[in-house]
Parts: C-alpha cells; sequence; structure tokens
C-alpha cells in the first residue's frame, strides 16, 4: 500500500529534506583531493546534529545487514553505499556520489548527487549530466493521474539512447516514516504498468547509470555497490511530493 501524507506531514518531509539538500549542498565546497570519506561523514553527521535532525542511515536494519554510517559515498566505479573510511582518500580526477538520509521529527529525508574531485574528462562529465538529467526527467513524470512506469519509462528513454546502462538491482522508492515505502520506482521499463500516482504521495527518485555494464555486485563489506565490469557509475537522488500542481521537490534549500 502506498501510503498518502498529510498536509502537516508533508511540512515535517519539507524540513527532512530541506536538511538534506543542506548536506548536498554544503559538502560540494570540501569535496578535494586527499580529503578521506571519513572527514565527509564525520562533517555530515555533525552538521546533521546541529540542525536538529539525525542521521537516517547510520543504524539503518536491512535484513541482517546494519549501516554503519551517516552518508554513502560510492566512488568511480562504486554505484552506491560506499562506506566511508578514515583509509579512503579522494583523488583527483574521481567521482563520487554522495547520499545522505535525514529524520526530522519521525520522517525521512532522502537525497544524492555525484560530484567530480577536481578535473574529470568530458567524457566522465557527460556521464554525470546524463544521470542529473535522466532524474529531472523522471521527477516531470511525478504527477497525478500519471503511473509510477511513468517515471521508470521517461528514465529509460533518456538515458538508453544516449549510450549509458541503467542499473536493475537498486530502485527509486516511497519513503516518509519509513526510509523505504512502496512503490518501488524501477529505473528502467519492464512493460509492466504500474500503480496510479495521487496527491500527496512521497517519492524518492534515484537513477543509477554506468558506461559499462548494467551488471552490479556487493562487496564483501556487504553493502558497497559496484559495476561487475569496473565501469564508472553515477547516481542522484531527489525526494518529491505529488502535488494539486505538480511535482514538488523536497531536497532543496
Ligand atoms: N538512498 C539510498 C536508499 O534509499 C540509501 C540507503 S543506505 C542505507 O536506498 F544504509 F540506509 F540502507
Ligand atoms: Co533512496
Amino acid at each position: 500500500m502506498i501510503i498518502l501524507k498529510t498536509n502537516n506531514e508533508l511540512k515535517l518531509m519539507r524540513e527532512a529534506n530541506r536538511i538534506a539538500a543542506i548536506i548536498l549542498s554544503e559538502i560540494e565546497g570540501k569535496i578535494k583531493p586527499g580529503v578521506s570519506t571519513y572527514e565527509l561523514d564525520k562533517w555530515a553527521e555533525d552538521r546533521i546534529l546541529s540542525l536538529n535532525a539525525k542521521p537516517g542511515f547510520k543504524g539503518y536494519h536491512s535484513g541482517s545487514r546494519i549501516y554503519p554510517a551517516t552518508l554513502c559515498t560510492s566512488i568511480n566505479h562504486e554505484v552506491v553505499h560506499g562506506i566511508p573510511t578514515k583509509e579512503r582518500l579522494l583523488r583527483e580526477g574521481d567521482i563520487i556520489g554522495v547520499d545522505v538520509g535525514v529524520i526530522y521529527k519521525g520522517y525521512y529525508g532522502d537525497g544524492a548527487y555525484t560530484y567530480a574531485v577536481g578535473k574529470v574528462s568530458p567524457e566522465v562529465e557527460d556521464l554525470m549530466k546524463t544521470c542529473k538529467g535522466a532524474l529531472d526527467v523522471g521527477i516531470k513524470q511525478a504527477k497525478k493521474g500519471n503511473r509510477v512506469t511513468d517515471i521508470s519509462i521517461a528514465i529509460d528513454k533518456y538515458v538508453r539512447p544516449r549510450g549509458y546502462e541503467i542499473v536493475r538491482d537498486l530502485t527509486g522508492h516511497g519513503i516518509g516514516r519509513d526510509l523505504h515505502e512502496e512503490p518501488q520506482i524501477l529505473n528502467y521499463n519492464d512493460g509492466k504498468k504500474g500503480q496510479k500516482l495521487k496527491v500527496n504521495m512521497t517519492l524518492a527518485i534515484e537513477p543509477m547509470i554506468t558506461n559499462g555494464t548494467y551488471k552490479v555486485r556487493t562487496l564483501n563489506d556487504n553493502w558497497t555497490v559496484v559495476t561487475d565490469d569496473g565501469s564508472l557509475s553515477a547516481h542522484y537522488e531527489h525526494t518529491v511530493a505529488i502535488t494539486g500542481n505538480g511535482p514538488e521537490i523536497l531536497t532543496r534549500l
């Protein structure tokens, strides 16, 4: 069942997601060669606490796994769920996906952005631009009367002609009191017809694309998802509410 939010719940979700957006905006200036992903994580945790919220991923249970950090920091061929460590230093030319979750008054905020570390090649810039564009076309479909799968189809149609593959093993999701609620939002067209979208649904839309294969695997740390062929991956995520006037992006300043 897809949980519709009351207008008061939407207010709380706006605040939770605004805090996620603050983290993604402020962290940009900290992404430089030589910085460890642990330093980014520590900064993000302190900053979220200073905004009267709590990290949403730290301690999050997924089956028998518990996520240990505030951020997911996924570098180059890492798609999502990279765990920050003191040993992992950013290098010139890397790309890093930063995913942040927060809880504010019982409601989740969730957003992600892929940043270049220093200068990257035009090819890598195009990968990032295409993933961001895919998120934008997906969000445009998040309106009442459409179906969940209209989001999936729009992303698929945008990405594939541009020569990239779409990761299939991970999806977007409904969000609210739980980080992951119904519906699942595929980033590709599986040919099925999804549920109708209604006003006051809240969705986290998050395409993940690669410049190689769509196939991914999980490392021995049980979290880090990498491309099977070592190709590069980008990931962007916004949480949006469906309003009477179309999609409202909640992960914004
Ligand atoms: N944005 C991701 C998601 O919605 C991050 C989850 S990390 C986890 O699935 F640790 F919380 F699982
Ligand atoms: Co998410």
